[in-house]
């Protein structure tokens, strides 16, 4: 045990600090509701304060937005939609979509060191994935807006109208992206709002869209909480709800809606199954391991956070992965050599550590990485388990951390029956060195995003959602447009 420390990668190169600088951004005190354009003080006069994950400090005040405030904004939505943007040819919306895409490029520092500071994600990961893919979708779908006859030829194509979004604190920006590109895109114009704990760069966001002289109310933004996002899915002038987040919120929202003419895509939670087979280049597939269940603190709904390795392979992954995992480097997200950075939140780490208390009274048997985490702020050492049953609640429910059971199997067979026995259906990976191996999972496993010797890789191009208790609808590609548009 003592030769531990000597195969310590971080002790042995001993990483210098490299602190990404905050100089350059600039914060306000407080922030108001985007509601037709402008900045406007929510009715209530109340505001709420939001924090750095990783130390706990109040970044800024940000409005708390009510039902008369997304009445506000709906009212906007409406009338822009109504006088500008459905009026509007395709060729010209595409213009505002594309300065959109660029005037974010042109601030992506500034949005991905708010993004790392309000979510705890690491800089490394909102510089070089999340604010890139944000960029993206908007790219990708100011591409469709005047082609929308071409991706659907014969039909009439119309928009929906006011499209009211909901959207998690995982991915702040990105999710903003996900949801306003293809809806401008395809006519439409959105009321948007961001998760309590992470509002920032959303409404950074707001400052790039007003910058971009888009038409006023053709996208609001009002912050707030659960109530506030109640608020849009109740509100008789909405024509569409996306919502990202949890199962629990999802069947709320089903339920609100049902007998309305409201469309609706969900995205909600999974529990994905990572599957390694004998054959599959064991080094890489640690690798995507690691970034299956490791990648932005596991706080991902596709997260392959239960792994499955074939028999005769399991106990050298297991041995490589324990390895590999004591050279993540877990602490100051704002810190460009840090892997694994902060908790979202004081809630989710509760979460997260109560799923591990139940792993453990379960009889699974835990690793945790043998590290220091900083003293203020929410972490979470990377954990995995061993000797995990299929019926017990850390195999079968999401716990949105990093957090990883490891079962084995023998049979492709069995590995399918265990993967596909699970209430969600969003994603999968597959390890494997034979192509026909990587058809026969892929064809049967139940889920609607399937990696083959790859994990979490996206794309503006490619649809993504899931099937069961991970929602319906697809967001992203072409499938993505068709959700905010009426085809007849
Ligand atoms: P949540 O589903 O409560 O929050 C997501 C968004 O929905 C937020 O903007 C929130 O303000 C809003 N919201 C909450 N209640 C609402 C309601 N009744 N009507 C309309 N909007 C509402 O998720 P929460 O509580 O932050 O996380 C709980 C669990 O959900 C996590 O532990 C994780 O398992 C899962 N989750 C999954 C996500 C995904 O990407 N699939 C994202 C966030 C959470
Ligand atoms: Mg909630």
């Amino acid at each position: 045990m003592a030769k531990k420390k000597n195969t310590h990668a971080a002790q042995d190169w001993n990483y210098s600090a490299s602190p990404e600088s905050t100089s350059h951004i600039q914060l306000k005190e407080k922030y108001e509701l985007f509601i037709g354009g402008k900045f406007v003080k929510p009715s209530s006069g109340k505001y709420y304060k939001t924090i750095n994950p990783a130390n706990e400090q109040v970044l800024a005040e940000v409005a708390y937005g009510n039902e008369k405030d997304i009445d506000s904004a709906v009212k906007a939505a409406r009338k822009a939609y109504n006088e500008v943007w459905s009026k509007m040819p395709g060729k010209e919306r595409a213009k505002y979509i594309y300065r959109i895409a660029r005037l974010m490029q042109e601030q992506s520092r500034e949005l991905a060191v708010i993004e790392s500071l309000n979510s705890g994600k690491t800089i490394r990961e909102s510089r070089d994935i999340d604010i890139p893919l944000a960029c993206n979708h908007f790219f990708y779908y100011a591409g469709w807006a005047d082609k929308l006859e071409y991706a659907y030829p014969n039909r009439k194509i119309e928009p929906l109208g006011v499209a009211g979004q909901i959207i998690p604190w995982n991915f702040p920006v990105l999710m903003a992206a996900w949801k306003i590109a293809p809806a401008l895109a395809a006519g439409n114009t959105v009321v948007l709002k961001p998760a309590e704990t992470t509002p920032l760069t959303a409404l950074k966001l707001a400052e790039i869209i007003q910058q971009s002289g888009l038409p006023d109310g053709v996208v609001n933004i009002v912050t707030g909480f659960g109530d506030t996002g109640a608020a849009i899915v109740n509100h008789n002038d909405v024509n569409k709800i996306a919502f990202t987040g949890s199962t629990n919120v999802g069947k709320i929202i089903q339920k609100a809606i049902a007998g309305t003419s409201k469309k609706c895509t969900l995205e909600l939670g999974g529990k994905s199954a990572n599957i390694i087979l004998e054959d599959a280049p064991i080094d890489q597939a640690v690798e995507g391991i690691i970034n299956g269940i490791f990648f932005n603190q596991g706080h991902v709904c596709c997260a392959g956070s239960r792994l499955y390795v074939q028999e005769s392979v399991a106990d050298k992954v297991v041995a490589k992965l324990k390895h590999r995992m004591s050279t993540l480097i877990v602490g100051d997200p704002m810190d460009k050599n840090t892997d694994i950075g902060a908790i979202n939140s004081k809630e989710q780490l509760a979460t997260i550590e109560k799923y591990i208390k139940i792993g453990i009274n379960e009889g699974a048997e835990m690793h945790q990485v043998d590290c220091s985490v900083p003293k203020n702020g929410f972490y979470c050492k990377p954990t995995i388990f061993t000797n995990v049953a299929q019926s017990s609640k850390i195999a079968q429910e999401e716990i949105f951390g990093p957090v990883l059971t490891i079962q084995t199997f023998r049979t492709v067979d069995e590995v399918i029956q265990k993967a596909n026995n699970s209430p969600y259906g969003l994603a999968a990976g597959v390890w494997t060195d034979k192509g026909s191996r990587i058809f026969n999972l892929t064809s049967k496993l139940d889920a609607g995003v399937i990696w083959a010797n790859t994990y979490n890789k996206f794309d503006p191009t490619s649809p993504f959602g899931g099937f069961k208790e991970s929602g319906f609808g697809r967001e992203g590609g072409l499938h993505g447009l068709g959700g905010y548009l009426k085809l007849s």
